[in-house]
């Protein structure tokens, strides 16, 4: 048998929501440049969950929809309170309350298309809530309940923060929503995919996806930019210091993409609202660094920056603690997620490839005393 080491090149589906085709995103064909300018998160939903942009009527459904299910069960709640909370990171924490938001839904195991719809609805709607709600918990204070009146943006930062977000604010934010929504079978959709295929249900679906995403070469990888250009500290410090890690043969965090060879097309836009923003806090160093980093990497090993690179800068200029902006991921690609599992639904069959197996041969029982 011939193996490909981490499936590099091999098409394991057929999907119509996202595609990379010579190094262009698309969502169901249109180009993320397109949306990344015009599309609110909320019509990004819509398009992927349902492959066109909704009209007024159906746009307003599914954002009253979606305020309508954010509310989380109080247990959930409860349950993190009694978290050993210093020592979790929001991932776990997101993971366990997305596992733990089936068992309160009496429509987990309902397997019909219409029930499927309305979990997608629930899951989107409360992964939000969740993500906040561990953030003000761990800093001793009460969830904030979602304000139906604001937008999935605005509503995401105001439950993070107790105060409704400025213009410049929600913009960026939103645009980090669209940017990070989709992207054909990356591992942590691949991970949902494979999960649900078995018929499993569709909260254990995600639950798996947000365990994919975690890891630092997916979407962990943002926090731990943040990391580094902390760890850097100066713009004038990041030649050397890149050119160290790189010697000592490190990965740089935020570069190289296993699909993309001529440059991620959703970095420009986080490199340009990085750029944005870091002027209004009045802190352009992290941008400046950010750049300097981009320019030592790129020449020394000709790799680009992906997605995750400039949204570290992003996220801590809106204020967002560091170890928050992996469950921002996972409150975005969620949508993703959802509309890869629904679609798997639609024509599954169970994903079961096969090893090529290398370990020793012909073995026989040795009793315990004889080993
Ligand atoms: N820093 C330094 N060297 C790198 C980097 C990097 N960030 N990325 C790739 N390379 C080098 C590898 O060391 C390898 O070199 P070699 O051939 O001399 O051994 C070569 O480039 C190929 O790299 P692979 O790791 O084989 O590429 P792969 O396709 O398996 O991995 C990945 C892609 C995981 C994204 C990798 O580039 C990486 O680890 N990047 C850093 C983590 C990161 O930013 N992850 C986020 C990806 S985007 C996302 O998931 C949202």
């Amino acid at each position: 048998m011939s193996t490909t080491r981490g499936l590099e090149g091999v098409v394991a589906t057929t999907s119509s929501v996202s595609s990379i085709i010579d190094d262009v995103l698309t969502y169901q064909g249109f180009d993320i440049d397109d949306l990344a300018d015009n599309a609110t998160f909320e019509e990004v939903i819509y398009l992927l969950w349902n492959g066109h942009l909704p009209k007024e009527n159906e746009l307003n459904e599914l954002t009253k929809d979606l305020a309508a299910n954010m509310d989380v069960p109080k247990e959930i709640f409860d349950f993190m309170k009694q978290y050993p909370i210093e020592k979790v990171h929001p991932m776990a924490a997101l993971r366990t309350a997305v596992s733990q938001l089936g068992l309160y839904d009496d429509e987990a195991d309902e397997m019909n298309e219409e029930a499927n719809k309305r979990k997608a609805v629930k899951i989107q709607a409360q992964i939000p809530a969740i993500v906040t709600g561990f953030s003000r918990i761990r800093e001793g204070k009460e969830p904030i309940a979602p304000k139906a009146d604001l937008g999935f943006a605005a509503n995401f930062l105001y439950m993070l923060n107790g105060e409704e977000p400025d213009e410049t604010s929600i913009t960026a934010f939103n645009k980090a929503l669209v940017l990070h929504a989709d992207h054909e079978l990356n591992a942590s959709t691949f991970t949902a995919r494979v999960c649900v295929a078995t018929l499993s249900d569709i909260y254990s679906g995600v639950t798996s996806a947000i365990g994919a995403l975690k890891g630092p070469l997916h979407g962990g990888a943002n926090e731990k930019v943040m990391a580094m250009l902390s760890e850097i500290g100066e713009p004038d410090k990041a030649e050397d210091y890149i050119k160290k890690a790189m010697a000592n043969k490190e990965k740089i965090m935020g570069f190289g993409h296993r699909v993309y060879k001529q440059g991620d097309p959703r970095a420009k836009h986080l490199r340009d609202m990085s750029e944005r923003l870091t002027k209004v806090t009045g802190e352009t160093k992290w941008y400046d660094m950010s750049l300097k980093v981009e320019e030592v990497v790129t020449n020394e090993k000709g790799l680009l920056p992906n997605v995750d690179f400039y949204s570290a800068s992003v996220y801590h200029s809106l204020g967002i603690d560091h170890d928050l902006f992996t469950p921002i991921f996972a409150t975005s690609r969620a949508s993703g997620w959802l509309a890869h599992i629904l679609e798997q639904y639609s024509d599954n069959r169970l994903i079961r490839p096969r090893a090529d197996y290398v370990g020793p041969d012909k073995q026989k029982y040795v009793p315990m005393d004889q080993r």
